[in-house]
């Protein structure tokens, strides 16, 4: 038989705690008892318990102390008041205190059975929501946040700073950068992390959808607004609101937005009331807002309203000191994931790593390790799965090195030219800062004759 939880009773009736006992017993509960305050205390402090019965009147006993010190110990513990008739006020002040419910002796048997299930599920449902707070605690955690490079440093301080005050952030980044994780980090190391983060991505709705999933709307407010809806902003009252692609809003939905800042009330479509609301924003974009608003496509006045802290996380090829330990960080979670022993990457496939430019940053890293533990047949990831379609041998402006060889045995004379070739290439682009006519110029080789020779050797560049 299945086990199901286990009960603690505490009744100074010994006949009493007997016949509850052998009923829980019944119902596949495991059960211990006992009729001492004292020793209640001490078995509490020792044992797990998944429910309580607690008679508040026991000599010698203040109840409700007793209640208060196993919440303590345990706030999802569900503790059933056993009360005699006549002390029901006793009762209804313990559930103040956390009590989850009450029983009045003499019982019915089966009142007492269907209390105690449901009793029993609710204990599932708190352990289960703790479960998942603990998860994404873990996930969204600062350890979660990987980088040890000085601008990663600098972006925790600010993260926490922005964590412990509530002012509005906005986190600038190239994609990939992380700024989903870091705002996820702000909230739920924030005061307001008991409540809900709602996300929204300005560039995936239309306006009219955003403004109404933003917003929210009555009956009527449009063809197809069959009932009242509420808005996001009233969906994350007391939590916070993440609008991604911030850049990509529209005028009409920029000046709604900046008046809920200002306001901090929202109107719902087709509604002339507005609603208070206690929101925190953090907003994101990969877009240089500075320049939107030169171009006139970004209000000024909502820029200084979101960026009161302003968060910007730096490209990965600035960080190149970052890039081991983000790679050895996914190669442990997408190796077990996988159930592979993974052990670490080859000195060579490590260089590639750090030698590529990023472009997708840590998404596109991420994607790479996903692929080279897939791909991975021996317990060291080679450059053959990191560089499985070729990507890392392009040319990188940031960190122009050459690409390393996974061995130094003697190569064929035409194998050892092209190494060469490319290595010199490599060397003369880098010293030549990445531009084209000066490396022909140094290296003597006319420009379309530099363009073939570097496409054959699979350096690519951009053309500036
Ligand atoms: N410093 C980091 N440590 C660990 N994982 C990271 C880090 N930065 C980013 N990631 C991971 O990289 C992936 C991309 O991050 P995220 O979605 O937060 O980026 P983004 O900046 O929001 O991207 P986009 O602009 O494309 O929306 C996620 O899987 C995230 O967990
Ligand atoms: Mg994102």
């Amino acid at each position: 038989m299945a086990r199901k939880g286990k009960v603690l009773v505490v009744d100074d009736e010994q006949g009493f705690c007997e016949l509850l006992e052998s009923l829980l017993q019944k119902e596949e509960f495991q059960t211990v008892s006992t009729t001492d305050p004292i020793k209640a205390k001490e078995l509490i402090e020792r044992e797990d318990f998944d429910l309580v019965f607690l008679d508040l009147r026991m000599p010698g006993c203040d109840g409700l102390q007793l209640l208060r010190f196993i919440k303590e110990q345990d706030e999802n513990v569900i503790v059933i008041i056993i009360t005699a008739y006549g002390t029901i006020e006793a009762a209804v002040e313990a559930m103040k205190y956390g009590a989850y419910d009450f029983i009045t002796k003499p019982f019915q048997k089966n009142d007492l059975i269907r209390l105690i299930h449901k009793a029993w599920d609710k204990r599932k449902l708190l352990l289960e929501m703790s479960q998942l707070r603990a998860e994404i605690q873990e996930r969204y955690g600062f350890e979660n946040i990987i980088g040890k490079s000085k601008p990663m440093q600098d972006l925790f301080d600010l993260i926490r700073k922005a964590a412990n005050s509530p002012c509005t952030v906005l986190i600038q980044g190239e994609s990939g950068t992380g700024k989903e994780l870091v705002a996820k980090a702000i909230h739920y190391n924030s005061p307001r992390r008991h409540k809900k983060i709602v996300c929204v991505n300005a560039a995936t709705l239309q306006e009219t959808l955003l403004e109404s999933q933003l917003f929210g709307h009555v009956k009527g407010a449009f063809t197809g607004a069959y009932k009242d809806q509420k808005g996001l902003f009233e969906v994350a009252d007391g939590g916070t609101l993440f609008l991604d692609e911030i850049a990509e809003m529209s005028p009409k939905i920029q000046a709604k937005l900046l008046r809920a800042l200002q306001e901090q009330e929202i109107i719902p479509l087709g509604s002339n009331t507005p609603r208070k609301v206690d929101v925190r924003i953090i907003a994101a974009t990969n877009k240089d807002l500075r320049q939107a608003i030169k171009e006139g496509t970004f209000r000024e006045d909502l820029y200084y309203r979101l960026s009161v802290v302003t968060i910007r996380i730096p490209p990965l090829r600035e960080r190149v000191e970052d890039i081991p330990l983000l790679a050895m960080h996914f190669l442990k979670r997408y190796a077990k994931e996988a159930g592979k022993e993974i052990k670490g990457f080859t000195p060579a496939a490590m260089e590639l790593l750090c030698s590529y430019s990023w472009p997708g940053n840590v998404r596109e890293l991420e994607n790479v390790i996903q692929s080279a533990v897939f791909l991975e047949t021996s317990e060291m990831i080679t450059t053959k799965s990191v560089n499985y379609d070729g990507r890392l041998s392009s040319f990188s402006y940031q960190s122009p090195r050459t690409i390393p060889q996974e061995d130094e045995d003697l190569l064929p004379y035409a194998e050892a030219k092209r190494k060469f070739e490319r290595e010199y290439l490599l060397r003369a682009l880098e010293k030549c800062g990445g531009n084209i006519s000066l490396t022909a110029r140094k290296t003597g080789i006319i420009r379309p004759n530099l363009y073939k020779k570097l496409k054959k050797l699979n350096i690519s560049v951009k053309r500036n």
